[in-house]
């Protein structure tokens, strides 16, 4: 669906005021919910009020359950700043970070642009460049596992760099197959990160449940710098 269309169409989504658009924590927030329901209209054509309705309410409803473990279990929240930035060149000092939880690209396994060009469209993101700077994504078919390792080695260096002595990084990772071949990318981490310098202490191998799973086990590396 074309922007214009689209913002068309957004606008008469419900007799939601203009001042409710100006505060950017709301349009944001309803922003996501239209995100979702343009990739349902993308890929199952639902309609999109419909979509945009069931999608809010699933998504204040995953808030209403957050909030009454929270409530429960009273767990204090931290404060939280959402920064966009290059895992192989990450904007903080030596030794700055307390500890880091990820789950980054497994190989070549997702075109993440392919996906979402629909959202990435709507949000006017420069594609060429993006696909340039994306792990997994980067240089030619024949290339793109060599670029892949070449960037994750990067990206596991900066990890190490940027952690605190006697913290830890925990990595999600899954083993995928390219053209028949199985690459094995949780011990090619492990390599990555013992060669930064970290400490391997174990993985845990989790199966991955769904219908739609490509993937059949993905790996949590455990590493800790110094200590
Ligand atoms: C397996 S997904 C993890 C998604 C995330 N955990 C989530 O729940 O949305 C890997 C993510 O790595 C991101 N990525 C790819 N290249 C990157 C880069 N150079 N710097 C930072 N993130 C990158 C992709 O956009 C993708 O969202």
């Amino acid at each position: 669906m074309r922007k214009k269309e689209s913002l068309a169409k957004f606008a008469t989504l419900s007799d939601l005021e203009r001042d409710l658009f100006s505060d950017p924590r709301i349009y944001n927030f309803l922003k996501t919910a239209y995100l979702y329901a343009l990739s349902d209209y993308t890929y199952i054509k639902r309609d999109m009020v419909e979509g945009f309705n069931q999608n809010l309410n699933e998504i204040l409803r995953n808030i209403r359950r957050f909030y009454a473990l929270k409530n429960r279990f009273e767990i204090k929240l931290g404060k939280h700043e959402v920064r966009e930035g290059d895992a192989r060149e990450l904007q903080f000092k030596d030794g700055e970070i307390d500890g880091i939880i990820t789950s980054s690209p497994y190989a070549i396994a997702v075109d993440y642009i392919k996906n979402d060009l629909h959202a990435l469209e709507f949000l006017d993101v420069d594609i060429p460049s993006l696909r340039e700077n994306m792990v997994g994504l980067r240089g030619e078919p024949e290339d793109k596992v060599k670029n892949y390792y070449v960037d994750m080695e990067k990206s596991i260096d900066e990890m190490y760099r940027v952690l605190k002595n006697d913290s830890y990084s925990v990595i999600v990772i899954g083993d995928t197959t390219v053209n028949g071949k199985r690459l094995q990318n949780n011990k090619k981490f492990i390599e990555f990160g013992e060669k930064s310098g970290f400490a391997f202490l174990k993985t845990i191998r989790r199966p991955i449940l769904g219908g739609f799973a490509r993937l059949r086990y993905e790996y949590v590396i455990l590493f800790k710098k110094g200590g």
